[in-house]
């Protein structure tokens, strides 16, 4: 299979994340240089794909782009070939656009299209895959909520920056004595707030897959303040919510495929707990700082062992795969046990177990 491959394509969809580049230059210089396959970026996500937009890619295009955070090659969240926005009578209107967007494929040359993304990336991938384009998976996402590896790139480097930004919070809390909420990305999953409020330090820590109760985390604060510790830190993510309530949504993207901007449970949550504990309170949320800049060292070794693993898949023929960590081997999953799963933090995890164990609170 691997005579009859020319040309592979590579595209990075959904929101960026640091580490995208270190996939990119892995994947283009394997391929370049061990087996003489030629490697065409689409631009801009599956945008690229649907207006067969894009560069190729050879050893210059590709060098010194290691330590460089977000995408040489451009991304977006809301481009789908299946549900592609057109005008129609000067209305806008949605059309099922994967034929051509394989056509177009077909056209540039491209016999295999490597897809750097998320879940909403592997969902259309997989759909691709099912149509006849032969797909190669690799998982990126800050959120760490993809299913199929215990580990994203680009993770490392958002609870590394929150976990900093914690820190920082924590000398102005103490100084003036204030309870500080920080609030975290991470969609409907709670790993980047639990690792970030565990490197922290974080007094109690609110995720999605913990329903809070807000008397729960009001005693917690007044409790620290009666034994002297004059002040506290909540680790909340964006999708914490209390119990039986709403999540907290910050805006609608309509043209996106998943529509909710979760943001701002912390403002609530921050004039709540003033109201109830008397103490002075502020809210912080960190936002898309936590997806900017220089990968770390993590970051740049698992995207390279990505790029390198996909670039044996197409050596191989083994399409419709994703590359995925288990321990600490780099392995490949299938895509079809992948698309439009979530993995959210068990109740019984490890990461659970160590915050309970060192008293850190969950507001439930
Ligand atoms: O999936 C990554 C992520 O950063 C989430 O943590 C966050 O909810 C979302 O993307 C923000 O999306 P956008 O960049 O469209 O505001």
């Amino acid at each position: 299979m691997s005579e009859r491959i020319k040309r592979v394509g590579v595209l990075t969809g959904g929101g960026d994340c640091p580490g995208l580049n270190a996939v990119i230059r892995a994947v283009t210089t394997s391929l370049i240089q061990h087996d003489g396959i030629e490697v065409f970026g689409f631009e801009d996500g599956f945008a690229g794909l649907i207006e067969k937009r894009g560069r190729l890619l050879d050893w210059d295009a590709v060098s010194g782009i290691l330590q460089q955070g977000g995408t040489i090659l451009g991304t977006s969240n809301k481009a789908d070939p299946f549900h592609h926005k057109i005008e129609k009578n000067k209305k806008p209107a949605w059309v099922d656009f994967s034929e051509q967007t394989i056509d177009n494929a077909r056209d540039l040359g491209v016999d295999v299209l490597v897809c750097i993304g998320g879940d909403g990336t592997m969902t259309i991938a997989q759909k691709l895959m099912n149509k006849g384009l032969p797909i190669i998976g690799v998982p990126k996402t800050i959120d760490n909520d993809l299913f199929g590896t215990d580990v994203t790139f680009g993770y490392d480097t958002a609870v590394s920056i929150a976990a900093d930004a914690i820190d920082r919070i924590h000398t102005t809390a103490q100084s003036h004595h204030r309870v500080m909420l920080v609030e975290t990305m991470g969609r409907y999953a709670g790993w980047l707030t639990l690792g970030a409020g565990l490197a922290g330090g974080a007094d109690v820590i609110l995720i999605p897959e913990i329903e809070y109760n807000l008397d729960v985390i009001a005693e917690r604060v007044k409790e620290r303040s009666r034994k002297g510790r004059r002040f506290s830190i909540i680790a909340v993510s964006e999708g914490a919510k209390p119990k039986g309530g709403e999540l907290t949504v910050q805006r609608v993207v309509e043209d996106s495929p998943d529509k909710l901007r979760l943001g701002g449970v912390s403002m609530k949550l921050c004039s709540q707990i003033e109201d109830i504990t008397g103490l002075e309170s502020r809210a912080t949320i960190l936002g898309h700082l936590q997806r900017g800049g220089t990968p770390t060292a993590f970051d740049r070794i698992l995207g390279t062992r990505y790029g390198v693993a996909a670039a044996e898949m197409v050596r191989d023929g083994r399409f419709g795969y994703m590359a995925a960590l288990r321990g600490n081997e780099v392995v490949a999953v299938s895509i079809d046990e992948i698309g439009g799963k979530t993995r959210t933090i068990p109740p019984d995890d490890q990461l659970i177990r160590a915050a309970l164990a060192t008293g850190v609170s969950f507001g439930d």
